[in-house]
């Protein structure tokens, strides 16, 4: 084995994060940054270090799971969502299931939650529940504490901060519980092959599978096509796209807005 996958393979075991799944490319600019970090120049040097130093090994975690997140992050996508897609499942039933995969700090999953009370001021027997998923365990205990600096606001109205956010004394905003109590958050790998629950309405996995290589990403829909119902959303990242042996299995709806329905 070359030194590149004797230390891939050390961060399988250690981190459980499947690198072998990940673009290469991708997985040694991440590596190179924290190497740098620490000058180290070689893998087996470094394989060493991250043996030996707990610290570290919650860096690289950080460093190979990028976190960038923000409220309504890409704004049309969530106006289709409240005009289009919610008010669609509601006409076959009143219960709406949403996976938000790869949800980060909760930003993602909040703002869906968001949308949902806003339908529900005019819609009260609706029963909406999100689940929210990360392999990052570090980044989901600040989730589910759902405290923002202003700036992941902005895509917001003064309206919907004030509704929705407890500004705290060190100028932080904090979810209020009417919207934190719609999402339940866990756990999961998304390369471990099977959904977070099934019958699910919509699937949103957004910016998430840039990092996946052609494989994976072909396994990640197919998992995401069992745990939709048929007519159920896939939305994806405006820069994500959905590979051609995977199109039998999605129909586009918004193409430009890279939202799918379910075949
Ligand atoms: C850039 S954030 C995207 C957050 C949000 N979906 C958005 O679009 O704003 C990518 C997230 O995917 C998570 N992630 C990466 N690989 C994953 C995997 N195999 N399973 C679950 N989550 C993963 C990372 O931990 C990170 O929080």
């Amino acid at each position: 084995m070359d030194d590149f996958h004797t230390l891939t393979a050390t961060i399988e075991r250690l981190l459980h994060i499947r690198c072998g799944n990940y673009k290469e490319d991708y997985i040694k600019r991440r590596l190179s940054s924290r190497m740098n970090a620490v000058s180290i120049k070689e893998y087996l040097v470094y394989n060493k270090y991250l043996l030996s130093n707990p610290d570290e090994q919650e860096k690289l975690r950080n460093a190979l799971t990028i976190n960038v997140t923000k409220f309504f992050r890409d704004k049309e996508v969530f106006e289709i969502v409240k005009r289009e897609l919610i008010p669609e499942i509601l006409k076959k039933k009143q219960r709406v299931r949403i996976w938000s995969a790869g949800c980060s700090s909760g930003e993602e999953p909040y703002s869906y939650a968001i949308v949902l009370y806003e339908i529900g001021l005019t819609n009260p027997t609706m029963d909406a529940l999100i689940i929210a998923s990360d392999i990052d365990y570090e980044i989901l205990k600040r989730a589910k504490a759902g405290v923002y600096e202003r700036p992941a606001l902005d895509n917001m109205t003064e309206l919907q901060i004030k509704k929705h956010f407890t500004l705290q004394p060190d100028g932080k905003y904090e979810i209020k519980p009417h919207i934190r109590e719609k999402v339940r958050f866990q756990y999961h790998d998304l390369m471990r092959g099977e959904p977070v629950a099934k019958y699910l309405d919509l699937i949103s996995c957004r910016n998430v599978t840039i990092y996946f290589n052609e494989q994976q990403k072909n396994d990640l829909c197919k998992e995401f096509h069992n745990g939709l119902v048929a007519g159920g959303y896939y939305v994806m990242g405006l820069s994500e796209y959905l590979g051609k042996e995977m199109e039998p299995l999605f129909r586009p709806y918004r193409p430009l807005l890279k939202i799918f329905v379910r075949q």
